[in-house]
């Protein structure tokens, strides 16, 4: 198996979903080759949850990465056709990485979709509506 889905699963069995538990799992692919992995981290005031996808992107910019670091992100969870991130995450991903980088989808069996970031949030609010 492609190492980056070997690392989705761990980043997936990592995530503390202690009160849904519903794990996810995600892989920030970096063009240098290196990965950086982030899980879904769940706490008992419920809102503060933060999202597998959220995890990876924040780690992989704590660590100085930008989007022009990153090829791919890549999403695992256990469900019946490949996980699709949630709104919050999107609008998340529309500023952290670039329009035309990929979001791979996938789930515990295999199944794969594969979509850019631009196709999973058109019409997004950016930074740059904040200049009118
Ligand atoms: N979750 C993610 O980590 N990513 C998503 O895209 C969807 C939802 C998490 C949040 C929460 O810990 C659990 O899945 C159930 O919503």
């Amino acid at each position: 198996m492609e190492e980056k889905f070997v690392l989705a699963k761990k980043a997936y069995d990592n995530a503390y979903a202690a009160y849904s538990n519903f794990q996810v799992g995600a892989v920030v692919v970096l063009k240098n080759g290196e990965y950086i992995i982030g899980s879904n981290v769940e706490n008992a005031s419920y809102g503060l949850t933060n999202c597998a996808e959220r995890s990876a992107l924040f780690a992989a910019y704590s660590n100085g990465y930008r989007k022009d670091d990153i090829l791919e992100l890549v999403i695992i969870a256990a469900t019946p056709e490949p996980v699709s991130p949630c709104g919050a995450c999107r609008q998340v991903i529309s500023e952290l990485m670039n329009p035309t980088s990929i979001v791979t989808m996938t789930n515990l069996k295999g199944d794969v979709k594969t979509v850019t970031v631009k196709e999973l949030l058109p019409f997004c609010f950016t930074e740059g509506d904040l200049n009118v």
